[in-house]
C-alpha cells in the first residue's frame, strides 16, 4: 500500500467516525489516487458527508425557526424532517388564525403539543364565552335598570297629571255653568268654551295615557332582575318591545304587525328574548336606513305557530344580507356598521340567547336587494 493510499484511509476512517459521532467531518481531498475501488470509497464517503452537511444545515434551519427553509432536493433522509417543517408551518398558520380570532382550530399532530394547543384554544374560547357573557349580563342589567329608573320617575308625575285632568274633567260642567249664570260670556264665547275646554281636557287625557303604556312597556321590555324563566306572551313581549324602539323606527319605517291571537305562550327569560327582538327590530330599521331606498321602508313583525315552536319573523325592505356573510353575521364582533355605530353583538346575543339558553333556533333569510329576514323558533314548553 502506498503512502497515498495509507493517507486516503485513515482520512476516510476520521470522517466516517465524525459522521458516526455526530462532530462535523474533516473535508474530504478531491484528488484521485488512482486506484478505482479507493477513489469509488472516497466519492460516496465525500457523497456522504455532503448529505450529512445538508442534513445538519436543513436542522440548524429549523431550530431556528426558519420555517421556510428550502430543503435539498431528493434526500429521503430528509423526510421525516420536511413533514416536521409542513407540520410547523401549518401551525403557524392556524396560530394566525387563533389570533385573528377564529377559535375552531384544533391541530391533531406533534404528539402532546398539540394536546397543549388545542387546551389553548379551548381555553381562550372560554374565556372568551364568558367575557361575552358578563358583557351582555351587564348590558342587560344597565339597560333594565335605567329604563326601570326612567319608568319608575316619568309614572308618578303621569299618574298625578291624568288624576288632576279627570278631576278638571269632572268639574268643568257645573263650573262652566256657574261661570254663565255669574258673569255672561259675549254671545257664543261659552259655547265655544264648552266644547272647546273639554276637547282640550280630553287630548292631554289621551297623552297622558300614552304616557303610562309608553311607561308600562319599558318596564315589560326591561324586567329586571328575572333570572327565572316565566311564562311569557310573546305578541304582548312584540309590542312592548316596538313601543319601546317606536322613536328609532319612526322615520327608517312602517311596522305591520301579523300577530297570530292564539299564539300559545312560551316559558322563557323574557328579558332576554325582548333583547332579541329589540336587537332584530333596530338592526332592520338600520338596514333600511343603510339601504339608500326611499324612506320610510316597511318592516313586518310576525308571529305563528309551527309545530312545538313559536315563531317570531322580522322582515325588512332594506339591501338584504348577501349570502357570503349569512354565516359570519351572528359571529361575535363582526360589523359592517362604522366604527361607533355597531358592536357586532347584537346577533350574537341573539344566537346565544336563542340557540343556548332556550335550544330554539335563529336563521337569516330572504333575498339579496330585496331585504333580510330574520327567522326566531323557541320551543313553546321552554329549553
Ligand atoms: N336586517 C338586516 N339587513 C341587512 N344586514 C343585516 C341585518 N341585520 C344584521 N345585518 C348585518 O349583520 C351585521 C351584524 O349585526 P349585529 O346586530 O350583530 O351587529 P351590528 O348591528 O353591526 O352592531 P350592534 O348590534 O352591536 O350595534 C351588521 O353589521 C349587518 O351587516
Ligand atoms: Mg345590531
Amino acid at each position: 500500500m502506498t503512502d497515498d493510499e495509507r493517507r486516503l484511509l485513515a482520512n476516510l476512517t476520521d470522517c466516517i467516525e465524525a459522521v458516526a459521532e455526530g462532530r462535523p467531518a474533516v473535508p474530504m481531498p478531491e484528488a484521485s489516487i488512482g486506484d478505482p475501488a479507493l477513489d469509488g470509497l472516497a466519492r460516496a464517503v465525500r457523497h456522504l458527508l455532503s448529505n450529512f452537511e445538508a442534513l445538519r444545515l436543513f436542522s440548524i434551519s429549523l431550530a431556528n425557526g426558519r420555517i421556510d427553509a428550502e430543503a435539498p432536493p431528493k434526500l429521503h433522509l430528509l423526510d421525516p424532517l420536511k413533514s416536521l417543517q409542513a407540520s410547523l408551518k401549518h401551525l403557524t398558520w392556524q396560530t394566525q388564525e387563533v389570533a385573528a380570532g377564529n377559535l375552531d382550530h384544533r391541530v391533531d399532530f406533534l404528539g402532546e403539543f398539540s394536546t397543549a394547543f388545542n387546551q389553548m384554544v379551548t381555553a381562550l374560547k372560554d374565556k372568551r364565552r364568558a367575557e361575552h357573557e358578563a358583557m351582555q349580563a351587564a348590558r342587560l342589567a344597565s339597560i333594565g335598570q335605567l329604563a326601570a329608573g326612567i319608568a319608575h320617575e316619568i309614572n308618578t308625575p303621569a299618574q298625578y297629571v291624568g288624576d288632576n285632568l279627570r278631576y278638571v274633567e269632572d268639574v268643568l260642567p257645573p263650573l262652566l255653568d256657574a261661570v254663565r249664570g255669574i258673569a255672561p260670556l259675549p254671545a257664543g264665547e261659552a259655547d265655544l268654551l264648552a266644547e272647546d275646554l273639554p276637547a282640550a281636557i280630553k287630548e292631554a287625557l289621551e297623552g297622558v295615557a300614552r304616557i303610562s303604556k309608553i311607561v308600562q312597556s319599558m318596564k315589560e321590555f326591561s324586567l329586571p332582575g328575572t333570572t327565572e324563566m316565566t311564562t311569557t306572551d310573546l305578541n304582548k313581549a312584540l309590542e312592548s318591545t316596538l313601543t319601546v324602539c317606536q322613536n328609532e323606527l319612526k322615520t327608517a319605517a312602517q311596522v305591520e304587525k301579523r300577530f297570530d291571537p292564539d299564539l300559545p305562550c312560551v316559558v322563557c327569560h323574557a328579558s332576554e328574548v325582548n333583547q332579541v327582538f329589540l336587537n332584530l327590530i333596530l338592526n332592520a330599521a338600520q338596514a333600511i336606513q343603510s339601504s339608500g331606498k326611499p324612506l320610510p321602508g316597511r318592516i313586518l313583525v310576525e308571529t305563528l305557530r309551527e309545530a312545538g315552536f313559536a315563531v317570531v319573523r322580522v322582515s325588512d325592505s332594506g339591501a338584504g344580507v348577501p349570502m357570503a356573510l349569512r354565516e359570519r353575521i351572528f359571529d361575535p364582533f363582526f360589523t359592517t356598521k362604522p366604527v361607533g355605530q355597531g358592536t357586532g353583538q347584537g346577533l350574537a346575543i341573539c344566537r346565544d340567547v336563542i340557540e343556548v339558553k332556550h335550544k330554539g333556533g335563529i336563521e337569516v333569510g330572504g333575498s339579496e336587494g330585496e331585504g333580510a329576514v330574520f327567522t326566531v323558533r323557541l320551543p313553546i314548553g321552554g329549553a
